[in-house]
């Protein structure tokens, strides 16, 4: 088992695990977000790049060495990761870039990236003893917590905005949670939840405040390394929302770069809804937080006014010598239909915004060519019905059976 401590993002004191569960006492929930380090040195004599060739484990599990988990024999058997990674020469040529990859994240349990950081969570809540979890979730996150805890036996209690769409508030239901939908945003719902959890003492997966989440969300970024034989690219695309996973990934880039698994960093880009970009102003004015704003946009899994992970995700990308990037709307649902059109991937619209951000900084001169870059698919569209139509500008043409009507529609 790693040995771990938890430290503060901000002032730096490292906590036992059995002394907090959250965040920093001394800094709060924003400031005091919590980071998950380990002995490195001993890692490094337990677990080789070796090793992983010879690992018939296709999950994210097959990098048990470095994730914070006490207690193996309580993960669950849904299988969470090694998603595929995409070359596309297409966009390659059009876009006169080395290499674009992309990886698929809806191939996940729930169809999306955060079971990666729920399969981790649920573990923490066994060991804990937790009988009773919640979490705040724009959907995606809940959706997938809810399957876990369902089959971990936990009673599971969630907290949505009013305006989660409905196949993630199916998910929710079908899994057996109870769903509380709040009136109002997720913003609301996620302070409400740490009111209640706090209250009742029930174990909280919402994101940020629990620093085993972050572990879970870097495992994408270790496929990575290895899926591309310790090449990283130079650039990753992630669409940001609280900003966890950005910064999960980068934490992941950093776990192998300190191993000696790769012998580089790659720049992280953030991508935000321009109707929801308080990470992008704030890294633009070169602030360590942010100023809340009032959400608005249809990609509504990056709908977040006040980013729980705000100060890890702008160290992250300022770090990785990334920046961050706002995508309208508009450029949203034309990502969705190019990335489905050439890339095969129906992705919901805040995963599409990640490529949008891509396409946004290509088509400004905005990358050297010949970059290799990687952009990270977070949803699936499918989740999401209401928002993949807004990106088709087709309806299905209606017309009686018959070969006569077929000819008339398609003028053959
Ligand atoms: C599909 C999808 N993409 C991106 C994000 C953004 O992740 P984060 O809030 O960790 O920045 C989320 C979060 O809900 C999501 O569900
Ligand atoms: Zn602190």
């Amino acid at each position: 088992m790693a040995e771990i401590q938890l430290k503060c993002v901000t002032c730096h004191r490292a906590y036992d695990k059995q002394e907090v569960d959250y965040t920093c006492p001394a800094c709060g929930p924003i400031r005091g977000t919590l980071e998950v380090v380990y002995d490195l040195e001993t890692v490094r004599r337990r677990f080789r790049r070796e090793d992983l060739k010879a690992s018939r484990e296709n999950s994210h599990w097959r990098y048990l060495p470095v994730l914070p988990i006490d207690q193996p024999e309580r993960i669950l058997p849904l299988s969470v990761g090694w998603t595929p990674l995409y070359r596309n020469p297409t966009l390659e040529r059009e876009w006169q870039l080395k290499r674009v990859w992309i990886k698929d994240d809806s191939r996940n349990p729930t169809a999306s990236y955060k079971d990666r950081a729920s399969s981790v969570g649920v573990v923490k809540a066994l060991e804990r003893g937790a009988r009773v979890v919640t979490a705040a979730s724009t959907g995606n996150a809940a959706s997938s917590w809810a399957a876990f805890t369902a089959l971990a036996g936990l009673e599971t209690v969630i907290f949505v905005p009013r305006h989660a769409p409905r196949a993630k508030i199916a998910q929710l239901l079908l899994f057996g949670a109870k769903v509380l939908q709040v009136e109002g945003t997720y913003d609301e719902a996620f302070d409400l939840c740490m009111q209640a959890a706090e209250k009742w003492g029930w174990y909280n997966r919402s994101t940020a405040i629990n620093p085993y989440l972050g572990e879970g969300k870097k495992t994408a970024a270790l496929e990575i390394c290895e899926q591309l034989d310790w090449q990283v690219p130079d650039y990753v695309f992630v669409p940001v929302g609280d900003g966890c996973i950005i910064q999960g990934m980068w934490k992941g880039f950093r776990d192998f770069y300190h191993l000696g698994f790769i012998d580089r960093l790659p720049r992280l880009i953030g991508v935000q809804a321009a109707g929801s970009a308080p990470l992008v102003t704030a890294w633009e004015k070169g602030q360590d937080t942010v100023e809340p704003v009032e959400p608005r946009t249809f990609a509504d899994s990056i709908a977040v006014g006040v980013p729980r992970d705000q100060v890890k995700a702008l160290k992250a990308v300022r770090e990785s010598g990334g920046r961050f990037i706002a995508v309208e709307d508009d450029a949203i649902r034309q990502a969705m239909a190019l990335l489905a059109r050439v890339g095969g991937i129906m992705a919901e619209p805040a995963a599409a915004a990640a490529f949008a951000g891509l396409r946004k900084m290509v088509l400004e001169n905005l990358l050297p060519s010949h970059s290799t870059v990687l952009v990270q698919i977070t949803g699936s569209g499918l989740k999401d019905i209401d928002g993949v139509f807004q990106a088709v500008r087709q309806s299905p043409i209606r017309i009686e059976n018959s070969l006569a009507a077929v000819e008339r529609a398609l003028k053959v």
